[in-house]
């Protein structure tokens, strides 16, 4: 299972980074608006410092809604670093930009995902990556695990390509369940990765090893 970092926050992505476990970052606009990078240069600039951190792939999203509007920001996007991979709302022209960036060959990530029948069209049209919001559905009392599951019969049925990045972490039990179901990637905070460190009992056996040790030298 691949982890991503959801976050626009460099401090954080060098942290997970650091740590050697990260495969990748996503962000969305809100992510961005949160570190107060604003304007479209900045923007393009961040996203390049994101790609220099990190080995893996990072989405970029675009603000376009209309097909011609993404084609055009989302050739922006790729053209500014091989890491980038274009991410495109799931709305009909962003299916339609979907199937025109994978017949050239430029990774997508379709986002905003709510159920099974969105994920299968973004897969049908190429996606490269199809990114349902658990967190955001169990929010309003769905099951957000249980689309992770549909998808994930959906995609193996029928050999599909597209890899499942669960989008919308909220906490380590999404991550341990997501990777139960088969996700291909999860993408969370800092705090849902670094949570998976913790077990009281590890604490507690590292320290009486430690004091054995003591005893003897
Ligand atoms: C996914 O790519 C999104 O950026 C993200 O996971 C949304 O998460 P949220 O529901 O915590 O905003």
């Amino acid at each position: 299972m691949k982890f991503f970092i959801d976050t626009a926050n460099l401090a954080q992505i060098e942290e997970a980074q650091a740590l050697g476990v990260l495969d990748g970052v996503t962000t969305n606009p809100s992510l961005m608006a949160k570190e107060g990078i604003t304007g479209k240069d900045n923007i393009l600039k961040h996203y390049v410092d994101i790609c220099n951190i990190v080995e893996g792939d990072v989405s970029a999203e675009v603000i376009a809604t209309d097909f011609e509007g993404m084609v055009k920001e989302g050739e922006e996007l790729a053209s500014l670093h091989p890491q980038i991979v274009v991410k495109l709302p799931m709305i009909a022209d962003g299916i339609k930009a979907c199937k025109y960036f994978s017949d050239r060959g430029i990774r997508t990530n379709v986002t905003l995902v709510f159920s099974a029948g969105q994920a299968l069209l973004a897969a049908k049209a190429g996606a490269t990556y199809v990114s349902p919001f658990l967190g955001r559905l169990d929010d309003i009392s769905t099951d957000g695990l249980n689309l992770i599951a549909e998808i994930r019969q959906i995609y193996d049925n029928y050999e599909f390509d597209t890899q499942i990045l669960a989008a919308s972490i909220r906490h380590t039990m999404h991550v341990i369940e997501c990777a139960k179901i088969g996700s291909d990637v999860m993408t969370g905070p800092l705090s849902s990765i670094k949570g998976l460190l913790k077990h009281p009992l590890t604490d507690i056996g590292l320290a009486q090893f430690l004091a054995d040790y003591k005893k003897g030298n």
